[in-house]
């Protein structure tokens, strides 16, 4: 068996075609009214339609749900009729980006599914150096686009995320060290408004809710282009590398060491401690480390300690971004479903790896025998100062005073008759490794905002959006008075 963990955040798996052919006829009032309203850019397809079940696809076979319908948006306008009907017969609905978020519901929906495949365009524009990106592009197609041009823009770290997702609730990039994260690299949205009007949202023109789209998600309309800074881009310096469990001692010092010594903002690495159940090794561990420098070369010694240590899997080269992004194959061998969970403000200390390899391990035994795959737990190493990058408030996160770093918990297995036991689990190890934390002397992660991207369903709002929440709660009272974006999922102010 060949399973490959991309540092934790990805783990390679088979998504078979999860929809199976139902009826193909057209009966549901609200599609029809739809097809009707839409123009010839747009079109509806139903189940049984390989274009349906491009649709409603999701990386995590758990967020999938069988909509009514598809309706593939074209224009602006036509996004803007589709949310008037089904604000008007209050039907629920989803809107999809790359399909990431491992929600159940958050962009999936037994009723209208809005697809934005056809906001494809990547438009750069050298004068100003931004770049138009169409809400339905996933980063890959963003960064094949722009490669020849010599520039990118700070985006995923992994293949097949969407853009719109992504920079909605945050961005976490390898070029956040540099510049931040995704949503402090907008220039402007363009908005579907709930109430079908199309406008450019940007600092000039509505400050408020440009605030709110950078974090807030879906609260706020349909988001169809974002226009993006760039920068130039060279080949960079990367890939991944896996481990046995047995060098967990040595990875955790040399990522001690790196976190407390490594000041150069062009590096960056994460490292996971994941647990498979099905290893062949006593220890059913390995170490994946995903390591990234943004030029072709590293200094020198900068990473030796990582690379002194003898691993089972090295993809490390100079290579181009995309090919970095894409290191890890995209191959796999079951169809699964996701959990994702956070921990908020985690200083990797050799401590705090002890607590967390610790989790990692009683939990990995505690979930074997509910059809465990894989169980992951991703310190992800950056600079304090990666929220100093913007002068405008964002929506997330809601304090940039202090530095906090995100950290991802990552659950995968095969049956659903354990889902109940798998959020369960997210919840109470996230609980654990808080008090864990707590008692190490990291008294401050109590207040550190939760990530929007990684935090479980259920988490409170504020532990998300802080004290930015009355603000984006006034907000949406008044981009959305008649609660339209109420009826697509996600986090809802
Ligand atoms: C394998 C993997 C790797 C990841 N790597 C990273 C990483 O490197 N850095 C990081 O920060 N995060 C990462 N994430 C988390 C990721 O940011 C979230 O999953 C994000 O939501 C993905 O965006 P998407 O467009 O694919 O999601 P979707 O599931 O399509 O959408 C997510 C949310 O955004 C809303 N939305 C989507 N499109 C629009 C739109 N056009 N207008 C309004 N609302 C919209 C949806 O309704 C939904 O609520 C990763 C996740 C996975 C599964
Ligand atoms: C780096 O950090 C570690 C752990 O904090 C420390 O012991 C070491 O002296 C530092 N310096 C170098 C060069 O690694
Ligand atoms: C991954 O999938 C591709 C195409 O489906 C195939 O050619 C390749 O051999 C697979 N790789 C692995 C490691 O399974
Ligand atoms: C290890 O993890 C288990 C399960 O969460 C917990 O009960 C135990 O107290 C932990 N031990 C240490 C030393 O942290
Ligand atoms: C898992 O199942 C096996 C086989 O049924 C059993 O021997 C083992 O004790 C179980 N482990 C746990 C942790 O429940
Ligand atoms: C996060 O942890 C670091 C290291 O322990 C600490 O310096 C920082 O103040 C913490 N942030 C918050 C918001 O508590």
């Amino acid at each position: 068996m060949k399973l490959l963990v991309w540092a934790g955040l990805l783990v390679y798996f088979c998504i078979q075609s999860s929809a199976t052919a139902v009826s193909q006829s057209p009966t549901d009032v609200v599609c029809i009214a739809i097809a009707h309203a839409i123009s010839s850019a747009s079109e509806v397809f139903y189940p049984g339609d390989p274009l349906y079940n491009k649709g409603i696809y999701h990386v995590a076979i758990s967020s999938t749900q069988h909509s009514k319908c598809v309706v593939e948006a074209g224009t602006p306008a036509d996004v803007g009729k589709i949310l008037v009907i089904l604000g008007r017969t209050r039907t629920p609905f989803a809107v999809k980006g790359g399909g990431h978020i491992t929600n159940i519901g958050f962009s999936s929906t037994l009723g209208v599914h809005i697809s934005l495949y056809r906001f494809s365009e990547v438009k750069y524009n050298p004068v100003s150096q931004t770049v138009n990106v169409g809400s339905g592009l996933i980063w890959d197609d963003v960064y094949a686009a722009l490669e020849p041009l010599g520039v990118n823009v700070v985006g995923a770290r992994a293949t097949g995320i969407g853009v719109a997702g992504f920079t909605l609730g945050g961005g976490y990039s390898y070029k956040t060290n540099q510049y931040g994260l995704a949503v402090d690299n907008v220039l402007a949205f363009q908005l579907v408004k709930p109430n079908g009007q199309v406008v450019q949202v940007s600092q000039a023109s509505d400050p408020e809710l440009f605030f709110g789209l950078k974090g807030g998600q879906n609260n706020f309309g349909v988001v169809t282009e974002f226009t993006l800074k760039t920068f130039p881009q060279t080949q960079v310096w990367g890939g991944v590398i896996e481990y046995p469990g047995t060098a967990v001692d040595a990875i955790t010092a040399a990522t001690v060491a790196f976190q407390n010594n490594v000041t150069d903002p062009k590096a960056t690495i994460i490292t996971a401690y994941t647990y498979i159940p099905t290893l062949e090794t006593d220890l059913k561990l390995i170490i994946g480390l995903a390591i990234f420098y943004d030029a072709p070369v590293p200094p020198a010694g900068l990473f030796d300690a990582f690379l002194a240590v003898p691993a089972t899997l090295k993809d490390v080269s100079t290579r181009n971004y995309l090919s970095l992004v894409q290191a890890a194959p995209t191959n796999f061998t079951q169809p699964t479903r996701v959990a994702y969970n956070l921990l908020p403000n985690l200083s990797f200390t050799s401590g705090v790896g002890a607590l967390v390899l610790n989790e990692t391990l009683a939990v990995g035994q505690l979930l074997t025998n509910k059809t465990l795959a894989v169980l992951s737990y991703a310190f992800e190493i950056f600079l304090p100062n990666i929220y100093s990058h913007n002068s405008y408030k964002t929506a997330f996160p809601p304090e940039r005073a202090v530095p906090f770093q995100p950290f991802n918990i990552l659950m995968e297995w095969t049956s659903s008759e354990f889902d109940t036991d798998y959020h369960e689990t997210a919840v109470a190890t996230q609980a654990r490794l808080i008090k864990g934390q707590i008692a190490l002397g990291q008294t401050g992660v109590a207040n550190v905002p939760y990530y929007p991207n990684y935090a479980i369903a259920g988490t409170p709002l504020e532990k998300i959006y802080g004290a930015n929440l009355p603000a984006l709660m006034a907000l949406k009272k008044r981009v959305d008075p008649s609660n339209v974006m109420g009826l697509a999922g996600g986090w809802k102010f």
